[in-house]
């Protein structure tokens, strides 16, 4: 007897066809490899800490070593980390079908990257990147590199002090990755969101995009979002265990 087709297995047969898929993750991507979230009760970041204070350009010149100190922290974090049974059914597909996957991470870790997915548009940046609070007015720029030690670090030719090149709230994404962002999006087959609460925008808008697009969205995550609206389907379930149950079958999708 043949009954519905369970969304788990109409999803896996929507991948297996499509010719491109876009992975929009946020930090429930990473919660498995042990890097905390930002919104979930008790355990997200945001709960314990102040984002104004922590994660943002007038937080940081209030108390520059508070900030540098708390991403110093958070770096250590993530260098210790190792990518989760998730990013590596991402890394493993998108060595099977080279250019068939495009993963848009909202993460700042770099997971993504070491699981194999080394193209990984990141619209937030990267923690373990730093940069120059003041633009630099010398041509060729100072090397950030050769910073002096301190908390924080600062150039020893004007005194400019460095930052995690992370995008704090009221700032800009980078405009090339949001870019090629929303490329990818236009013209995926199948959209998987994974692992975001879609509380942060532009990000949380391609899930929309995609849809509007043509794309057939999927949501991952244990919880609620706030753009479950937007998927055709909501599979309810943890980043380690739904997509190598989507991309690791017997067959190998
Ligand atoms: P949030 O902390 O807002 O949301 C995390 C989501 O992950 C929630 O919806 C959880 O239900 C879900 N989740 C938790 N554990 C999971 C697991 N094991 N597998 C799958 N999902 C799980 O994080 P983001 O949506 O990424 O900005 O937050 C967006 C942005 O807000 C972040 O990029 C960050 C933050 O301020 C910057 O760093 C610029």
């Amino acid at each position: 007897m043949s009954g519905p087709v369970p969304p788990i297995d109409e999803l896996r047969e929507r991948l297996r066809a499509a010719p491109s898929i876009c992975v929009l993750t946020g930090a429930g991507m990473s919660a498995e490899s042990g890097i905390a979230t930002f919104r979930d009760a008790l355990t997200g970041l945001w709960s314990r800490f102040d984002p104004a204070q922590l994660a943002s350009e007038q937080g940081f010149r209030a108390n520059p070593k508070l900030v540098w100190d708390w991403y110093a922290e958070r770096r250590a974090g993530v260098r210790a980390a190792e990518p989760n049974a998730g990013h590596r059914a991402l890394g493993g597909f998108a060595g099977r079908h080279p250019g068939r996957l495009t993963v848009i991470s909202q993460n700042v870790d770099d997971l993504d990257q070491r699981a194999g997915n080394a193209d990984t548009i990141r619209l937030h940046g990267d923690i373990l990147e730093d940069r120059w609070l003041e633009p630099c007015a010398r041509s060729p720029g100072c090397d950030t590199a050769r910073a002096s030690a301190g908390t924080p670090p600062r150039c020893a030719e004007c005194g400019n002090a460095l930052r995690p090149g992370v995008v704090w709230f009221g700032e800009a994404l980078p405009l090339a990755a949001l870019d090629a962002a929303e490329s990818a999006v236009n013209c995926c087959a199948v959209m998987l969101v994974v692992g975001t609460s879609g509380a942060v925008w532009p990000a949380a808008g391609l899930a929309g995009r995609a849809r509007r697009r043509g794309a057939f969205v999927a949501i991952l995550n244990p919880h609620e979002s706030e753009i479950d609206d937007e998927a055709h389907v909501v599979l309810r379930g943890t980043a380690a265990t739904l997509l190598p149950a989507l991309f690791d079958g017997s067959d190998r999708l």
